[in-house]
């Protein structure tokens, strides 16, 4: 019998209370012994809860216990999460969370830290919900060097940018019904601004350098700027917008950005939508792999959670190995100098002038499409800086800039 604690019971911890309840015998076989849940902490009245004994609210009582073997941290954010998960592992008891912002912030000490006293600190929900993502780039592409990852890994703006754009839904209703569903961070800007998917690539990044990515060097851009004119003109060019996590490996450094980009309607990334997210990754050997599947909620999520807790209890005796360290230098290609072909929305002065102008920098194959007052294009790829310093001569107002993706 392995004895467990969780510690946080929101969105994702309660599922995984869920998840190891509904699923135990079948968890039982696969971890090889039973899995017991002795602790929940969180400080809020879980008196009425069919197992409220379980509940407690402070947390040496759980750090104190030499029967707790394993700690599922749920709480999400910062603090006091970094210092609960730092207080365990330095007791030897290995931690699995769900917190990428714990995981992109201080992941290269935390691992370190599980190195130091003999555990481990698994992270698997912690980047695209309940798809294997984690442990299939860290075991089954082992052979492959990794050239890029680009995914969807935002469910709440999938679900906002398919409620608006397909169903016509205003951006507050997508928005409260994304947080209904449990989709969305507490600060929903998190989602919205894209940090929440700047933490995630960080998380996939830094594992393909071995050295931390630091999310907060990322260049990142929201769904904010997108409107119905431009998912009408996209489509009208071949493509779909999704908010885009992306790095690519240029020689020795790493082109990491995070911005709504233009995906080709023949690139499976296009159709994916709704709380849906899609990892492609790129190998040496393998070539394209996509990974799909929900992205986020109560126990799409938590199963991630509890297959972890089921690996770390079938894998007690392995030592853990960091998946990254801290930097150690700057990796990121700045994004002025990233590649990229670009979609330009504006509001020309006159349809002859920009097709002039378009001819004239970007060559005659360019295809330009027309709604409203509007004419959109999509330049070659070259330096982001480079198609930025053209624009400033274009003969129209610019409404909106978006990366292309390869
Ligand atoms: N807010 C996140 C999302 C939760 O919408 O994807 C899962 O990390």
């Amino acid at each position: 019998m392995t004895k467990i604690a969780i510690i946080g019971y929101g969105v994702v911890g309660s599922g995984v209370y869920e998840v190891l309840r509904t699923n135990a015998s079948h968890i039982t076989e696969s971890a090889g012994k039973p899995i017991d849940i002795k602790y929940i902490l969180d400080i809020r009245d879980f008196s009425s809860h069919p197992e409220a004994n379980l509940f407690v609210n402070d947390v040496n009582m759980i750090a104190d216990d030499g029967e707790v073997s394993i700690v599922v941290e749920t709480m999400g954010g910062l603090e006091p999460a970094n210092s609960f998960t730092r207080l365990m592992l330095s007791r030897g008891k290995t931690v699995v969370t769900s917190n990428k912002e714990l995981v992109a912030t201080y992941g290269d000490e935390l691992f370190a830290l599980a190195c130091q006293n003999g555990c481990s600190y698994y992270y698997e929900a912690s980047v695209g919900g309940g798809i294997p993502i984690i442990r299939p780039l860290m075991n089954c592409l082992a052979a492959n060097e990794i050239e890029s990852i680009a995914g969807i890994l935002n469910g709440t703006t999938n679900y906002i940018l398919t409620r608006m754009f397909s169903e016509n839904v205003s951006f507050e209703s997508a928005l409260k019904e994304a947080q209904q569903k449990g989709y969305s961070e507490k600060d929903p800007t998190a989602d919205v601004g894209g940090f929440d998917t700047g933490k995630k690539i960080s998380i996939l990044s830094s594992m393909i350098n071995g050295h931390k990515i630091n999310h907060e060097d990322i260049h990142t851009e929201g769904i904010a700027s997108i409107t119905l004119a431009d998912t009408v003109l996209a489509a009208k060019l071949g493509y779909s917008i999704k908010l885009i996590g992306s790095c690519k490996k240029v020689s020795d450094k790493y082109a990491v950005v995070v911005a709504p980009m233009l995906v080709d309607k023949a690139s499976m990334l296009s159709d994916i939508s709704d709380v849906f997210n899609g990892i492609m990754v790129r190998g040496n050997m393998l070539g394209d792999a996509l990974f799909y599947g929900r992205g986020a909620g109560k126990l799409a999520t938590a199963s991630a959670v509890v297959a972890d807790v089921i690996d770390a209890v079938k894998n007690s005796a392995r030592p853990f190995r960091a998946p990254w360290t801290k930097a150690e230098k700057n990796v990121l290609v700045d994004y002025e100098n990233i590649i990229s072909a670009m979609y330009v929305r504006s509001k020309p002065q006159s349809k002859a002038s920009i097709d002039s102008f378009i001819a004239d920098n970007f060559g005659a194959d360019v295809k330009c499409e027309c709604a409203d007052d509007f004419t959109a294009f999509i330049t070659p790829a070259a330096p982001i800086g480079t198609l930025k310093e053209k624009l400033t001569k274009i003969p129209a107002e610019v409404c909106n800039m978006l990366m292309v993706l390869e």
